[in-house]
């Protein structure tokens, strides 16, 4: 069957500032299966994400920018609906790296099964996706979070933030939570029960407001942000602690990124700071499915989804994204 599949394209790189509705082009192309193994998929849910903001310029990076006009790619989820493949069936579910578009056709060796204990399919795309297993490996293999550690959180009403929030309260420490909006504020303090949170646009001198909150300062901090934020904490890490690297969303639209004015404090305190992409890990997942699922089946976890009904609205969700008007996973439902 031949189908017409529509998808979103880039129109230009974008250097410096907010992505917005004019970068993107509707494109519609056809597609059918022609060859053995390839099967058919209709997307059902797409994820966008903040690491898609540094494909969005022709600067070199650990992925490859889009290519203008051509489909752009990232993590979906959808339904088999035509096969020539033996492993997959009719109404099987995946996960694929099909994104930003509605249907297409791979071969079977681009997809993964996907099958779900009991939680709605699009969490494979939050706690028990990429975004789960972020905060997972950054928290567990990259900082080895040992139990009563003090952890500050950034972005940590976010899709990453707010799981780091959870495991980190499951292995017992305690958590400081950082965001950008009162709503995003109560939610935390709430509902997933974070020792402190409060809004970070609302703090005049982010090293006085550590001081005043937490005078004993930080074990742990779980970097989402980067730029002066990351400078403020490290004034305020105790000695031979540790900062995870994992994002610094606050330089992605940057037009002159700041830079850490304060390395002699890393020196003096010992600190550890080490980055991570989720990318080197994406083979190394049992622990981290076998234990994300055995905590929502204790009712240990909770999440929150912002849902863009539409594909022709993703380029919106995203620029969105960027601006802080999610809670928690940014997701487009198909
Ligand atoms: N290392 C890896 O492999 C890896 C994998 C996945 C994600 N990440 C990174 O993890 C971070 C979170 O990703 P996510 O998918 O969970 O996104 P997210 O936190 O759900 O969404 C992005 C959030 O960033 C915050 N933000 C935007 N501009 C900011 C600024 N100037 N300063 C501080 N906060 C700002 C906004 O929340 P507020 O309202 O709180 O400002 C916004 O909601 C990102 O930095 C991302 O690049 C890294």
């Amino acid at each position: 069957m031949e189908i017409l599949s529509k998808n979103i394209v880039l129109k230009d790189y974008i250097p410096t500032g907010t992505p917005s509705t004019k970068n993107f082009n509707v494109r519609e192309i056809p597609i059918k299966i022609s060859k053995d193994k390839e099967v058919l998929v209709k997307n059902l849910w797409i994820s966008v994400d903040p690491y898609m903001r540094t494909r969005m310029t022709d600067r070199k990076n650990y992925i490859p920018p889009f290519t203008l006009n051509e489909p752009m790619d990232g993590s979906a989820i959808g339904e088999v609906i035509e096969t020539n493949s033996k492993i997959f069936s009719k109404g099987d579910l995946v996960y694929s790296f099909c994104g930003w578009r509605d249907y297409f056709v791979t071969n079977e060796e681009n997809l993964e099964k996907i099958k779900p204990i009991d939680v709605p399919i699009q969490a494979y795309l939050g706690p028990l996706g990429f975004t789960g297993h972020t905060a997972y490996v950054g928290l567990f293999n990259i900082g080895n979070l040992q139990p009563e550690k003090t952890v500050l959180v950034s972005s940590a009403a976010g899709a990453v933030g707010s799981m780091v929030c959870q495991f980190a309260k499951i292995m017992g420490c305690k958590v400081i939570a950082s965001t950008g909006t009162d709503e995003k504020v109560e939610w935390l303090k709430n509902e997933l029960l974070v020792d402190h949170a409060f809004n970070y646009k609302k703090v005049e001198n982010l090293v006085l407001y550590f001081k005043d909150k937490c005078p004993d300062g930080f074990d742990f901090y779980f970097d989402n942000v980067g730029g002066e934020f990351l400078e403020s904490v490290i004034y305020r890490m105790k000695n031979f602690g540790k900062i995870v690297i994992c994002g610094r969303i606050s330089q992605m639209n940057a037009t002159s990124p700041t830079g850490l004015k304060n390395m002699a404090h890393v020196l003096v305190k010992r600190l550890t700071i080490r980055g991570f992409l989720i990318f080197d890990h994406l083979k190394d997942r049992a622990k981290f499915e076998k234990d994300v699922s055995k905590w929502i089946k204790e009712g240990k976890l909770q999440w929150k989804e912002t849902v863009v009904q539409g594909l022709e609205n993703s380029p919106e969700a995203f620029a969105n994204l960027l601006e802080g008007k999610n809670i928690g996973k940014m997701l487009i439902k198909i």
